[in-house]
């Protein structure tokens, strides 16, 4: 089945550059969010996007608006029902998936395909949960997904090759570098990442460098284009914390363990860049580190 309408569920970090990129593909898209203030939030940021990209001259204006109008922004599950792939991006949070997938299922047209973007979870425990485990498939993205290239398509043993090629289709189109990734938990690149980034977490708690050293050295030491904790903050420090408690119920090995900095920090409602406040603050011209009195 040709794709030409594609629904995403969640409107977040990930939701909103999943929708924009599908939206620049040429596909009319369906984001669905939890209420208003969201809806709200993730329009505006995909709106933004676009205006930067009209004022850098990497797009004409017309084509922002032609891309802004194949967007539906809804609070309405109903609206997904004649999506031909829904791709998921709401919190990582198992139960919260099963109970989106449960309502998605009951609407979307039978021969539509699911996707998860999930970063840690199995895909199969959500494949199983819907009607549909053999069209379902993991497609996971990069943050920010309008600028990082690689898309991990992921086959779970329910996955059909008939959804697997759907999977690569669409990366395809997006213009995507792809893996084809097991259902392992962490696919290829979190099973390596996060526990860099935890470690980095760890050596923080164990006075091996400040914040900023630790940052500076893993740029300027190892090319990177980010430090750890400035990446850290970037993902998310719910999500970072969420995916290292996947990650340690499944393999049980500490290097995947979330610090009890971060447990900490995500208790004080210290998110990361996302919510202004991490390893740093955001609410001036320059991030600055947060004094954690380690
Ligand atoms: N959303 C959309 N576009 C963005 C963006 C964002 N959040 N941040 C930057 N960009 C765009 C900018 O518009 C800019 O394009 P133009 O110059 O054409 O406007 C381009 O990216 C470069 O941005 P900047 O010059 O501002 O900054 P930069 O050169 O430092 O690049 C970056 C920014 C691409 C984010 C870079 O710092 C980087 O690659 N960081 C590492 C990101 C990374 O590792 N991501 C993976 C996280 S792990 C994950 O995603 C998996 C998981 O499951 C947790
Ligand atoms: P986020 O916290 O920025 O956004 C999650 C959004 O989901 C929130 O806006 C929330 O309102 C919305 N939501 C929750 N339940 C919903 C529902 N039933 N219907 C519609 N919306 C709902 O999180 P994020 O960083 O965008 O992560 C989303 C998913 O993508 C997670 O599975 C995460 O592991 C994965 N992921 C994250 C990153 C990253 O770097 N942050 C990268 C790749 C994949």
């Amino acid at each position: 089945m040709a794709v030409s309408k594609v629904g995403v569920v969640g409107g977040g970090l990930m939701g909103h550059g999943i929708t924009q990129i599908c939206a620049q593909a040429g596909w009319d898209v369906v984001m669905r969010e939890v209420d208003d203030d969201k809806v709200a939030g993730c329009v505006g940021k995909i709106e933004k996007q676009l205006a930067r990209a009209v004022e850098k001259g990497r797009m004409e204006a017309d084509e922002a608006e032609s891309v802004r109008g194949r967007i539906e922004a809804t609070t309405d599950y109903g609206a997904l029902a004649d999506c031909d792939l829904v791709i998921e991006a709401i919190t990582e949070d198992l139960g919260m998936k099963l109970e989106m997938w449960k309502e998605v299922d009951s609407i979307v047209k039978e021969e539509a395909y699911f996707a998860t973007n999930t970063s840690s979870l199995a895909v199969i425990d959500q494949a199983a949960s819907t009607s549909r485990p053999d069209r379902f498939l993991g497609l996971h993205f990069f943050n920010p997904a309008q600028v990082m290239p690689l898309l991990e398509v992921v086959q779970t043993v329910t996955t059909s090759d008939d959804a697997l090629k759907v999977g690569f289709e669409v990366g395809e189109k997006l213009g995507k570098t792809m893996v084809h990734a097991k259902d392992k938990t962490g696919f290829i690149v979190n099973r390596l990442l996060v526990p860099y980034m935890l470690d980095a977490i760890r050596a923080y708690e164990e006075g091996v460098g400040s914040i900023e050293e630790i940052d500076v050295a893993m740029k300027a030491g190892a090319n990177h284009p980010m430090g750890p904790l400035t990446l850290a903050d970037f993902v998310g420090l719910d999500t970072l914390a969420s995916i290292g408690s996947v990650m340690f119920d499944e393999y049980r090995e500490r290097r995947f363990a979330a610090p009890p900095t971060l447990r900490k920090m995500v208790a004080a409602g210290w998110y990361g860049r996302k919510s202004g406040k991490g390893f740093y603050h955001y609410s001036g011209e320059k991030p600055v580190p947060t004094e954690l009195g380690l």
